[in-house]
């Protein structure tokens, strides 16, 4: 006999003055016309990989009654700038867009940013949905709203805080994504275990096969209780002024590398050298236990990600890194552990630290 399991998409609740849900699970995408509500039109940001499935959703849109206008962007960091976002208004305007209508984001991190941005600042800020298709996407940008373009000054400069109407994690959508990517999200998953639930790293270790498996029940639970992590600690602050900061372990020199790298590196591969670094400053600031710090390099080697980044690259680095958006005036600001699952402020430290620790991922 067939025995047929049937689960519906796990619901994650985001509190605060706008909540809303976030939605995991395979196949959900019909759960998008539910999070849309009252409007009369949808329109949806896509590039052009993913042409195919922005069809299918705006015949979902249609079967609901809801006039889809679908908007091809460039792909990945390209899409994410002031001139494709002021396209995207235009087009919004030839159609007499209204408050009561919606924007959806289907695509990686870039693409549910700009389309955030094109609906924070449309009639001063309409709906949007941001359908999630790579990992990173899911367990980061598409969670918190933060929304924003790069521009000439820099990545992620100019933007809002402009909370979605519901996000939806379809991991369908992952059985497509490169491997390396869907590694490289994983860094961030990673992140969320250090510093707020341990379980997750008792999860890669029994099994980093399985972690990197799409279709396994590990990645599900993995991207779940990251999510989790991400919605308690924006929940609690949205605009960053406190809690939120956690969220920054291990970016501080993962933001200097890929600017060192000229944003070629993936995001999460500077993540994974910037935990190392992260975890050798706090046991060098004389925070946290040795062991903690060789069980980061354990589970992110076990995941094939990089641990190590070019020796005589510091000066450029810590250069790099006291322009860093996330410097507060002339002080440098790291996130950095007491103990597994207590993050903790490094405020202004001394060169000879940072450059000590640097030795650990000096490759
Ligand atoms: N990606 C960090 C944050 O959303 O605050």
């Amino acid at each position: 006999m067939t025995e047929l399991t049937v689960t519906g998409p796990t619901r994650i609740d985001v509190t605060g003055d706008a909540p809303y849900q976030v939605l995991v699970g395979r196949g959900l995408l019909g759960e998008l016309p539910g999070l849309l509500a009252g409007a009369a039109q949808a329109a949806l940001l896509y590039a052009e990989p993913l042409k195919a499935h922005a069809e299918h959703l705006a015949g979902l849109l249609e079967e609901a009654g809801i006039r889809p206008l679908p908007i091809e962007v460039p792909d990945a960091e390209d899409g994410k700038s002031i001139g494709v976002a002021a396209g995207c208004w235009d087009a919004l305007g030839a159609n007499n867009f209204t408050r009561t209508d919606a924007v959806i984001g289907l695509g990686g991190g870039a693409v549910t940013d700009l389309a955030g941005f094109v609906a924070s600042a449309w009639l001063r800020g309409v709906r949007w949905v941001p359908v999630s298709t790579s990992l990173l996407g899911m367990v980061d940008a598409a969670v918190g709203g933060k929304t924003g373009v790069n521009t000439a000054a820099g990545k992620n400069l100019v933007g809002a805080f402009h909370p979605p109407a519901g996000v939806l994690c379809d991991l369908a959508m992952l059985d497509t994504l490169p491997h390396a990517d869907l590694v490289a999200g994983l860094a961030e998953v990673v992140k969320c275990g250090f510093i707020a639930d341990p379980a997750i790293l008792d999860l890669i270790e029994a099994d980093p096969a399985a972690a990197q498996d799409p279709a396994s029940a590990q990645v599900r639970e993995l991207v779940e209780r990251a999510i989790r992590v991400k919605a308690h600690v924006v929940s609690n602050d949205l605009r960053e002024s406190g809690l939120r900061e956690i969220l920054n372990y291990g970016h501080t020199l993962a933001h200097a590398i890929e600017k060192a790298e000229h944003y070629r590196w993936r995001h999460g591969h500077a993540v994974s050298v910037g935990l190392i670094y992260a975890s050798a400053l706090s046991v060098r600031a004389g925070r946290l236990a040795p062991e903690i710090a060789a069980r980061h390099r354990a589970v992110l080697t076990s995941l094939g990600l990089p641990v190590s980044y070019e020796a005589d690259a510091w000066p450029a680095l810590l250069a790099a890194m006291r322009v860093d958006k996330k410097a507060r005036g002339s002080k440098l600001r790291f996130v950095v552990l007491d103990d597994l699952g207590a993050p903790s402020i490094l405020a202004g430290p001394a060169d000879e630290l940072l450059e000590s620790a640097y030795a650990e991922v000096a490759g």
